[in-house]
C-alpha cells in the first residue's frame, strides 16, 4: 500500500476556502439544508434496511414489490430487494411516456461536427423497443452477455436499455480499447453478440469501430459471438460477414414499436463493465438491475437536484461507468433531458463545451477534472476560447468526477465556467459503487475546494488502518464502506473469490468494502479528502490503468526483457505513466533510444488502447531489486518524478543502477 503518502502533498489538505451554497439554490433543493441532510443520515443510522426500502419504493416502479430489503445470508454477497420484479428500461422509458412526458425531449444529441438530433421520450422507446425485438429475432435473450463496442450516439444508449428490455446483460467496452483488449472481454463475459458502428468520428476524424470487432473475432476463442449488429455511423468502407453480421437499420426494419420489458427480478445482472485492478487481468465489476437502478435515479435527484425543465450534461463516454449511471440511466430514470455529446473537448477549438453549453441551455454540467485542467491550458493559450466569451448564464449547478480535484482547478472553475454562482459538486465514486458515494449535496453542503465533503445519506464511508481500526480525523488512512449499500458491486464475473479477496479482505475483518483509496478526513469539519489509489491503481485523465496490465503488455514485446511501470504526477493528466524497460539486447542511448520507445509506445496502443500508452520510457540494464529479487517500485517513483533518492536503501542490490535511470533519454 505503498504511495499514500507521497500523494497527499498537493492534495490542498491545508484549503481553508469555504464556499456556501447560494441561498436561491439552497431555497429550492431537493436536499435543502444541513439540517434536511443530518435528518436522512439519522433516518439511515436508526433504521437501516427501512430507509432503503422506502426509497426503494418512492423512486422505482416494481412490477411486483419486493419482501425483503437486504439479504445478508451469504455476505459478501449481498441481495437487494431480491423478490421484487423490474425492468429498467421500463423505469426509464415507459414510466416517462406513462408519466406525460412522451413528447419531452430525452436526448439531444450533439454530433462531432455539431449537427443536432434530438429524441423524445416516445421515440426513444420506440426505437429501443424495435432495438429489442431486433435482438430477440436473432434469439438474443434474457441472461446472454451482449458487448456493446460504440460510439457515443442516441443508438448506443438505446442499445442498452434494449439489452436492459429484454434482461441481457450488456458489457459496454469503451471505443478506444484495441481488438485484443476487446478479444479478452468477449471471451470473459462469453457473449453471444457484439454491437457496434462502422466507425466513429472524433475531432473531425474517422476511427475504425467494425474492422477492429473483425480482428478481436479472428484472434481466436470467440466462437460465442454469433451476431455482429453495426449501426452505420458515417458509411466508410468495412468488412461484411453474411450471416454474422447485420446492419441496425435491417436488424430493425419491420419491427414492432412495441415490446413487453423482460421482469427480471432485482438481483438479475444489469451489466458488467471491466475495470482495471492491481493484479492480472481487468475485472468484470458485475451490476444489479434494481440497486444500481436506485441510485442512479436518486443521485441525480440528490447530487444533481435535478428539476423536470433540467437541461443535463454529462461529457463522459458510454464506455465508463459515469456514462453508465449518468448518461445511459441515471437521467432517464428521472424523465430529464440530456445532452449525448459524440466529440472531443478541444474540437474545431477548445470552446467547444463552451459552446455547447451555450447552444444548448445546459443548467447541470458534468465532467473530469482532467479535461477542466487542459480547458485552462488552451484558455491561457488561445484566449478567444476562454469561457468568459460563452453565454454560461444557463448553469446552475457544475460537477466533477474521476481524480482528485486540485483547488486551482476547482476555482477556476468555480469562478469562470459556473460565474462565482453555482454549486460544485466534487463526486468521489468508482466503478464498483455504481454511484456517488462521497460528495457536497448542492443545496446543503458548503464546499471546500479539493474535498468531496461528506457521504451520501445511507452509506457508511470510515478511514481505518491496516487493521481494521477507525483512525482519528487529521489521521489519514485506508477508505472503507462500512454496510453493504443497494448499487453495490455485486461479485467479479467469472471470479467470485477475487472479489471476495480484493474488496472484502480477512485483515479488515471480511465485511468492510476496501475502496482501494486513501483517504483522510479534516480535523474540525470531518470533510473527507482522497488522497489516491493505496494499490498499483493508476488514474490517467481519470481513466483507470493498472501497472501490471502495462508491464504485462510490454513484456509481451519480442524485445523486452523486464518492465516496470509506474506513475507520477502530471499537471493536466492527474497522473502520467512511466516505464522502466529492461531490454534484451544492450541498453540503448541517443536516436536508438527514441525510436524504440516510440516503438514501445505504438505497441502498448495495439495490446491495450492508446489511453494505456507510456508517457515516458527509459532503458536501463537492470531494474533496482532487492536481494531476494524484488523490483523496489517506491524508488522508482521518485526516480519518475526527477526526484533525489532520500530514502533508506539498504535492501537495494544494485545501487548503481539509480543513477542510470534517473534521466531521461
Ligand atoms: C478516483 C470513476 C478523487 C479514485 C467514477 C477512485 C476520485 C477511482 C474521484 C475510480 C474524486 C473518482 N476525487 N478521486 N471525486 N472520483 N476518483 O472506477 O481513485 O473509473 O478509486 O470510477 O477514481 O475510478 P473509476
Amino acid at each position: 500500500m505503498a504511495g499514500s503518502e507521497s500523494k497527499q502533498e498537493n492534495q490542498g489538505l491545508q484549503e481553508h476556502r469555504v464556499f456556501a451554497p447560494p441561498a436561491e439554490f439552497v431555497a429550492s433543493a431537493t436536499i435543502s439544508g444541513m439540517d434536511a441532510y443530518n435528518a436522512l443520515c439519522a433516518e439511515a443510522e436508526a433504521d437501516y434496511e427501512g430507509f432503503w426500502a422506502r426509497l426503494a419504493r418512492e423512486h422505482l416502479d416494481w412490477h411486483k414489490p419486493f419482501t425483503q430489503t437486504l439479504d445478508e445470508s451469504q455476505a459478501p454477497f449481498y441481495k437487494w430487494f431480491a423478490d421484487g420484479l423490474l425492468n429498467v428500461s421500463y423505469n426509464c422509458l415507459d414510466r416517462n411516456v406513462l408519466n406525460g412526458n412522451a413528447e419531452k425531449t430525452a436526448i439531444i444529441f450533439e454530433a462531432d461536427d455539431g449537427q443536432v438530433t434530438r429524441a423524445n421520450y416516445r421515440e426513444l422507446l420506440e426505437r429501443t423497443s424495435k432495438f429489442a425485438n431486433g435482438l430477440k429475432a436473432r434469439g438474443i435473450k434474457k441472461g446472454d452477455r451482449v458487448i456493446i463496442y460504440m460510439s457515443m450516439s442516441i443508438e448506443g444508449v438505446a442499445a442498452m436499455q434494449a439489452c436492459a428490455r429484454i434482461g441481457a446483460t450488456h458489457s459496454v467496452v469503451f471505443g478506444g480499447f484495441s481488438a485484443k483488449s476487446l478479444q479478452e472481454r468477449i471471451i470473459d463475459a462469453g457473449a453471444v453478440a457484439v454491437i457496434t458502428a462502422d466507425e466513429q468520428l472524433r475531432g473531425g476524424k474517422h476511427l475504425p469501430l467494425k474492422s477492429i470487432v473483425d480482428e478481436a473475432l479472428a484472434l481466436g476463442g470467440c466462437e460465442s459471438v454469433a451476431n455482429v449488429i453495426v449501426y452505420k455511423r458515417t458509411g466508410g468502407n468495412i468488412a461484411f460477414n453474411e450471416g454474422r453480421d447485420v446492419w441496425l437499420h435491417d436488424l430493425v426494419d419491420g419491427q414492432s414499436a412495441e415490446c413487453e420489458p423482460e421482469w427480471v427480478d432485482a438481483e438479475h445482472p444489469l451489466f458488467i463493465l471491466y475495470t482495471s485492478g492491481s493484479t492480472g487481468t481487468p475485472k468484470g465489476v458485475q451490476h444489479a438491475s434494481g440497486g444500481f437502478l436506485l441510485w442512479a435515479a436518486l443521485t441525480m435527484k440528490w447530487t444533481f437536484d435535478i428539476k423536470p425543465s433540467d437541461v443535463f450534461w454529462c461529457t463522459a463516454d458510454i464506455g465508463w461507468v459515469t456514462g453508465h449511471s449518468y448518461i445511459a440511466y441515471g437521467p432517464l430514470a428521472v424523465g430529464a433531458t440530456e445532452v449525448v455529446f459524440e466529440g472531443v473537448p478541444t474540437y474545431p477549438n477548445a470552446g467547444r463545451f463552451w459552446d455547447t453549453i451555450a447552444k444548448h441551455k445546459v443548467n447541470i454540467f458534468y465532467t473530469a477534472p482532467t479535461a477542466i485542467r487542459s480547458l485552462i491550458k488552451a484558455a491561457d493559450v488561445d484566449p478567444t476560447v476562454h469561457p468568459k466569451n460563452y453565454d454560461l448564464s444557463s448553469l446552475r449547478l457544475l460537477g466533477t468526477v474521476g481524480e482528485p480535484i486540485n483547488p486551482e482547478a476547482w476555482m477556476w472553475y468555480y469562478n469562470n465556467v459556473g460565474g462565482a454562482r453555482c454549486p460544485v459538486v466534487d463526486t468521489f465514486w468508482q466503478t464498483e459503487t455504481g454511484g456517488h458515494m462521497i460528495t457536497p449535496l448542492p443545496g446543503a453542503t458548503p464546499m471546500v475546494p479539493g474535498s468531496c465533503t461528506l457521504p451520501l445519506p445511507g452509506i457508511m464511508t470510515a478511514i481505518v488502518d491496516e487493521a481494521g481500526h477507525d483512525v482519528p480525523n487529521g489521521q489519514g488512512g485506508i477508505l472503507v464502506v462500512k454496510r453493504p449499500w443497494p448499487s453495490m458491486i455485486r461479485t467479479i464475473w467469472n471470479n467470485p473469490e477475487r472479489f471476495k479477496a480484493g474488496y472484502f479482505p480477512d485483515e479488515l475483518g471480511g465485511r468492510m468494502y476496501l475502496a482501494g483509496d486513501g483517504a483522510i478526513r479534516n480535523k474540525e469539519t470531518g470533510y473527507f479528502t482522497i488522497t489516491g489509489r493505496i494499490d498499483d491503481v493508476l488514474n490517467v485523465s481519470g481513466h483507470r490503468m493498472g501497472t501490471m496490465e502495462i508491464e504485462s503488455a510490454l513484456v509481451a514485446n519480442p524485445m523486452v526483457a523486464e518492465a516496470a511501470v509506474v506513475g507520477r504526477p502530471d499537471e493536466t493528466t492527474g497522473e502520467s505513466i512511466c516505464a522502466f524497460v529492461v531490454l534484451k539486447q544492450a541498453r540503448p542511448t541517443g536516436e536508438d533510444a527514441k525510436r524504440i520507445a516510440l516503438e514501445l509506445r505504438n505497441w502498448v496502443a495495439k495490446e491495450i488502447g492508446p489511453i494505456a500508452k507510456p508517457k515516458e520510457i527509459r532503458f536501463g540494464d537492470n531494474l533496482p531489486k532487492t536481494r531476494s529479487g524484488k523490483i523496489m517500485r517506491r524508488l522508482l517513483r521518485v526516480l519518475a518524478k526527477g526526484e533525489t533518492i532520500t530514502q533508506d536503501i539498504s535492501t537495494l542490490e544494485n545501487p548503481a543502477i539509480l543513477e542510470q535511470l534517473k534521466d531521461s533519454n
